[in-house]
């Protein structure tokens, strides 16, 4: 095996000096089936260079259960033929890396006048965006300024909403809360965009906006955010420094004080569901469950991550019901109805610790047992063809799709008040 491992890494040295550094990267599927398979995967895990797309952790990896994960350029033909010999079953989703990376930005900007909604932004463009929008609809976007990042960068949050002059039951939506979901961000603007546009035009955008606030943060986690454009397209955590490791980052939504790493995350800084030094220990997080604990009249929150096509509702921490799961389930069936209205698009809905897997510190399940009775984690587009390098080209279809599930679930907590 040793002489295997050096080989590998010279083989990545190579490949990624010539054409990028993922060039040659695949993406697996596996479908592990019994325990030899599942050890197969740890052993790979800690031997070979992997990142794990889906589930996100080497932790969460069980029988009856696909897995997604990127395999560095020198390790995949190893891989491949260790999975053939132990016949544990596979499909190649993403040959090479690489050359999807490229094709994320497929559409040519047509529309050189005002804000491209169907293109990925980096931070400064979308820290500008927030400032425009905000000024250029003064009765309609509010900012402001819930705190600061570890990398001290600004967290912004916009009240969407017809200005009354009394306070307004409100509908929590944030973005960004893991780095690399880029389709995540892009969603939380396409939806103030699209606010702002209907309002007094599209009678039910109306009367959201004129009964609700909705409270949008565009980008909760904006250090990580930026680090996957600058450095590593599939940073996912946060960048606060972990003393004693050289591992980088929390993951934030194992970070929120909800049965706070208890089950599905890891106390090992150096995995991608790393929950912290303690709850809230991110700034990130602070901030944000700051905001919602001292606001009045919060009553359904949304939180918007990629990918796999899914409603999720709480809890993620325990495979127990909450009191009212007969609606949340009918909430999310009739939400992903609406959504697959448009385009067809098949989502899988119900409590995440049955649907996905169980784990703690989410911010649904914190913000559920805060008396936040609505609170749902939708996963957008794709099931794995792209994964988190949907291409731009798909913003459009996967914005539309998801504000029918959206609005529908506000106008169903508007006209459910508690
Ligand atoms: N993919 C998300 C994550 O792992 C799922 C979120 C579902 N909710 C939860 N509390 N785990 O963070
Ligand atoms: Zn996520």
């Amino acid at each position: 095996m040793e002489a295997l491992l050096f080989l590998g890494f010279v083989a990545i040295i190579s490949v990624e000096a010539a054409v990028g550094k993922y060039a040659g990267d695949k993406v697996l599927r596996l479908r592990p089936e019994n325990e030899q398979h599942l050890q197969f995967i740890r052993h790979v895990s800690h031997s070979a260079e992997v990142d794990f797309w889906q589930p996100h952790s080497v932790e969460l990896v069980t029988t009856n259960r696909s897995v997604d994960f990127r395999i560095g350029a020198g390790w995949a033909s190893e891989v491949q033929a260790g999975l053939n010999k132990i016949g544990l079953k596979y499909d190649i989703l993403i040959e090479n890396v690489q050359n999807l990376m490229e094709k994320q930005f497929d559409r040519n900007k047509t529309d050189s006048t005002g804000y491209d909604y169907e293109k990925y932004h980096r931070w400064d463009e979308i820290e500008s965006w927030i400032a425009k929008i905000t000024i250029e609809n003064p009765k309609l976007v509010s900012r402001f300024k819930i705190g600061h990042s570890y990398e001290r960068r600004s967290i912004y949050l916009l009240r969407v909403g017809k200005r009354t002059g009394f306070m307004k039951p409100a509908i929590f939506l944030d973005c960004g809360i893991h780095a690399r979901e880029w389709i995540s961000p892009a969603f939380c603007q396409w939806f103030v965009k699209e606010a702002v546009r209907n309002y007094g035009s599209d009678p039910a955008m109306t009367t959201l906006l004129n009964k609700l606030d909705f409270l949008v943060v565009p980008v909760i986690n904006v250090d990580g955010y930026v680090y996957s454009w600058a450095r590593d397209r599939f940073w996912r955590k946060t960048r606060s420094r972990n003393p004693g490791s050289r591992c980088v980052g929390t993951d934030p939504n194992r970070n929120f004080d909800a049965k706070w790493c208890s089950i599905g995350a890891s106390r090992d800084p150096c995995d991608d569901i790393y929950c912290g030094s303690h709850a809230e220990s991110e700034k990130e997080v602070k901030a944000v469950a700051g905001f919602i604990r001292q606001y009045c009249c919060i009553k359904a929150y949304l939180t918007i991550h990629s990918y796999s096509q899914m409603c999720l509702f709480p809890y993620s921490y325990t495979y127990s019901l909450t009191p009212n799961y007969k609606e949340l389930n009918t909430m999310a069936s009739d939400a992903v109805k609406a959504l697959s209205s448009l385009h067809g698009t098949q989502y899988e809905y119900g409590p995440a610790a049955i649907i996905i897997y169980p784990s703690a510190g989410g911010s649904d399940d914190w913000a559920y047992d805060l008396g936040i009775k609505y609170s749902f984690t939708f996963e957008l587009r794709d099931t794995g063809t792209y994964g988190f390098l949907l291409p731009e080209s798909q913003i459009r279809p996967t914005c539309e799709e998801t504000m029918l599930a959206i609005n529908y679930i506000a106008t169903y907590v508007l006209n459910h008040p508690y």
